[in-house]
């Protein structure tokens, strides 16, 4: 699903990003070659990076099981 809809990222894209190791906003934003705009989905985005850093293997993305 879009997470993101200024920049037409989704959920997928997010988490396959943290899984990598970027695990800021921000971070995350840069790797996709992006940044926030209007700012409405930065506090799902970052409640998504931190569920991936705590625990990636609840991630099929994340856990390369996808
Ligand atoms: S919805 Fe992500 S910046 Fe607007």
């Amino acid at each position: 699903m879009y997470v993101c809809l200024c920049n037409m990222i989704t959920d997928r894209e997010f988490r396959a990003h943290a899984a990598q190791g970027d695990c800021t906003v921000s971070t995350v934003y840069r790797s996709l070659g992006s940044q926030p705009r209007c700012g409405k989905c930065v506090p799902f985005v970052k409640q998504l990076v931190e569920q991936v850093r705590e625990t990636p293997r609840a991630h099929p993305i994340a856990a390369g099981t996808a």
